[in-house]
């Protein structure tokens, strides 16, 4: 069994996602949840899923060392980002060498970086007059937002769109696409 750690900070609906779509999988098991976040929505989700979530402050983070003890534990062989955000520090790029992906809601390398997350993205990407965004899927490394990309996909922005109807259709492309990439990744 290849186990996974799912990392998230708000309210996991992608790591619910990711969950539900690899429970009875005979190869993959989300191993655990883990969050920097005491009062993220990702754990009573993990709660109710039935799958084992802990809580480490930026400080150990920052170490590394008391998180990677539990991912050992876990027999963790990949982390899934998935909302994730606390910085990655260099102690789990050496842990997990490209062995850390993350999703981000638009089309890097445009609209990432530092204070890119969640509605903040889909407010720019609409301010910007884009024509279309999507998801990327891609590696970690040292700097935000600038790994290998491995997967992308798009759709087209139209006229009246509102960041809130941006951002519910590309929740749906990364239901869609997260776990499949994570599958194929690990096969
Ligand atoms: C997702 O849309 C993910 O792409 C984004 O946060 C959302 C988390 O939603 N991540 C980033 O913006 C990272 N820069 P969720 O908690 O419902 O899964």
């Amino acid at each position: 069994m290849k186990n996974i750690a799912v990392f998230a900070s708000g309210s996991g609906s992608n790591a619910e996602n990711i969950i539900t779509y690899f429970a009875g999988h005979s190869e993959i098991r989300v191993a655990m949840i883990v969050s920097n976040n005491p009062n993220a929505g990702v754990l009573e989700r993990a709660e109710r899923l039935g799958v084992p979530s802990f809580v480490f402050s930026r400080g150990e983070f920052e170490k590394g060392s008391p998180v990677l003890k539990k991912l050992a534990e876990y027999r963790v062989e990949l982390i899934v980002l998935a909302g994730f955000l606390n910085m990655i520090s260099k102690a789990f790029l050496n842990a997990y060498p490209e062995r850390i992906i993350n999703i981000h809601p638009a089309l890097l390398p445009k609209y990432g970086g530092k204070g890119m997350y969640g509605m903040h993205v889909h407010k720019a990407v609409i301010a910007g007059k884009e024509e279309k965004t999507g998801i990327t899927i891609h590696h970690i490394n040292e700097v935000y937002d600038d790994g290998e990309v491995i997967f992308q996909a798009s759709f087209p922005i139209h006229a009246h769109d509102t960041p809130e109807i941006v951002a519910k259709k590309v929740h749906t492309l990364e239901y869609e696409h997260y776990p499949r990439v994570i599958e194929k990744f690990l096969s």
